[in-house]
């Protein structure tokens, strides 16, 4: 199976934070990997963007590092034409009008403002780019993620942002629904019939999901001790792939109409109390970040979406780095069957599962009951149904972050967080984070699959996680 390449118009593509961690470590790959595939047209530019003082050739020689994977020399040579290096100061706008001349030389493209910086620089960014008049009809910003860290700090960031862009501009970004697995959760539920009509109350008996991490702090020190595991993962990724499981299927394909739907899934999300959610720190995160913290690296509770379809299903969700291993993974546990007819010499009879394998080795296993072949009596064996992709289809799945990058310039929001829906994750989210200063999170061994609280979560509901 081939990819599919679709040229898209012609672009400036300005990166806010272009010496961060993001953009060298994400952002730049993300476009050197299109440019390699032939989707970016010739003319398309890229403005790199920092507060530090230094010429596009010192750029260059920095991001020579991170992109010389992706590239023959040919192509790198031609991707590092496409770069310019501008510095801007984003409190006091100096250098500014130099972002403004060189952007101005190609007023008719579309223009990408990407805020790959600390959420507290959104607002002065934007009110710069507004002063300077570059809020253009053609231009596009996009903000990264932490939209703020609360309710309250995420309106105001929403607020001074739509004072001069409106929302059709305005992208908000989670990488997760750029993962070519977590759009094919969209398809395998809405593209077959046979899922949907299980995927309810009737038919599951809970959902779990769980995103580990192997690594640490990976050097995010300052950023991550001031975000914690909730609000890193759990109140954007983790509630987008609670989202996807549980929305109805939306009318159409259409950017709103599923935008609709996910967001009446984080309406019904009802409050958390305190003993459904499990804060967990690894042995060793505060020696490695020189002081002492109460932040979680790891975060587990227990949900209830109050709807008819939901009700009374439990989803179960965690997430933590310096774990046994990188996995992401969604998990419909089915019910039982409603009557047992098998003789009780067979086996037990497991209940179906269905797991939605997000990384690494992307891809779906069905768990079923058949007979053990041969004779000798009826004797019952689980199986998996197992698929993965990379072995069926032999396509390496891009990063997330190529596909979202040039869904911007294209205008596609599908995949973007609309306001409202970061409002309802809030809404659900600030009264748990709200709690955190109330107690410490409670230790685990670094490399392990969490606290003990977090597998207690599951034993007194008679459940337990599927990796643990
Ligand atoms: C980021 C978080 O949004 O997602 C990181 O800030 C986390 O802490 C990362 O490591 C995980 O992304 P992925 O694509 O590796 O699952």
């Amino acid at each position: 199976m081939t990819a599919h390449t679709i040229p898209v118009a012609d672009f400036d593509y300005v990166v806010f934070g272009a010496t961060g961690d993001l953009a060298l470590r994400k952002l730049m790959p993300a476009l050197a990997a299109r440019d390699r595939d032939g989707q970016l047209p010739a003319s398309a530019r890229i403005l790199a963007v920092a507060r530090s003082s230094m010429d596009t050739a010192a750029y260059r020689a920095m991001l020579a590092e991170k992109v010389k994977e992706f590239h023959n020399a040919t192509l790198a040579a031609a991707f590092m034409e496409r770069i310019q290096y501008i510095a801007v100061d984003a409190k006091t706008g100096t250098g500014m009008d130099t972002l403004k001349t060189t952007l101005e030389s190609r007023s008719d493209c579309v223009r990408v403002y990407y805020l790959a910086v600390a959420p507290e620089l959104f607002v002065s960014i934007t009110e710069q780019l507004a002063k300077a008049g570059l809020n253009t009809p053609n231009a596009r910003i996009v903000l990264e993620k932490p939209i703020g860290h609360d309710a309250a700090s995420a309106k105001e960031i929403n607020d001074a942002v739509a004072t001069a862009f409106s929302e059709a501009q305005t992208y908000r970004i989670d990488h997760y629904l750029g993962k070519e697995t977590v759009q094919n959760l969209f398809v395998l539920r809405f593209g077959n019939a046979l899922f949907e009509p299980l995927m309810n109350r009737q038919y599951v008996d809970h959902v779990q999901i769980t995103v580990a991490e192997k690594v640490g702090l990976e050097g995010r020190h300052a950023y991550y001790d001031g975000a914690g595991a909730f609000r890193d993962m759990v109140q954007n990724h983790l509630m987008q792939l609670v989202c996807l499981t549980a929305m109805e299927p939306p009318q159409s394909f259409n950017a709103d109409a599923i935008r609709d739907e996910k967001l009446k899934v984080l309406r019904a999300l009802a409050p958390t109390p305190p003993e459904q959610c499990v804060r967990g720190q690894y042995a060793g995160y505060v020696s490695e970040l020189g002081k002492p913290s109460n932040t979680e690296t790891y975060a587990a509770l227990k949900l209830e979406i109050q709807n008819w379809r939901w009700a009374g299903v439990p989803f179960y969700l965690r997430t933590g780095k310096s774990m046994p291993e990188k996995v992401s993974e969604i998990v419909i546990q089915f019910r039982n069957v409603p009557h047992p007819i098998l003789p009780a010499e067979a086996g037990a009879v497991p209940a179906n599962r269905l797991v939605m394998r997000l990384q690494p080795n992307e891809g779906v296993r069905l768990g079923l009951t058949v007979k053990e072949p041969g004779p000798g009596g009826l004797r019952v064996l689980p199986v998996d149904l197992d698929m993965s992709f990379a072995e069926s289809f032999g396509v390496a799945q891009p990063e997330a972050y190529e596909r979202l990058l040039m869904d911007v310039v294209r205008g596609n929001q599908t995949l973007f967080m609309r306001r409202d829906e970061v409002d309802a994750a809030w809404a659900w989210a600030s009264p748990i984070a709200g709690r955190f200063t109330e107690k410490p999170p409670e230790p685990y061994f670094a490399q392990s699959w969490g606290p003990s609280a977090a597998s207690e979560l599951m034993t007194r509901d008679g459940r337990k996680w599927v990796q643990a």
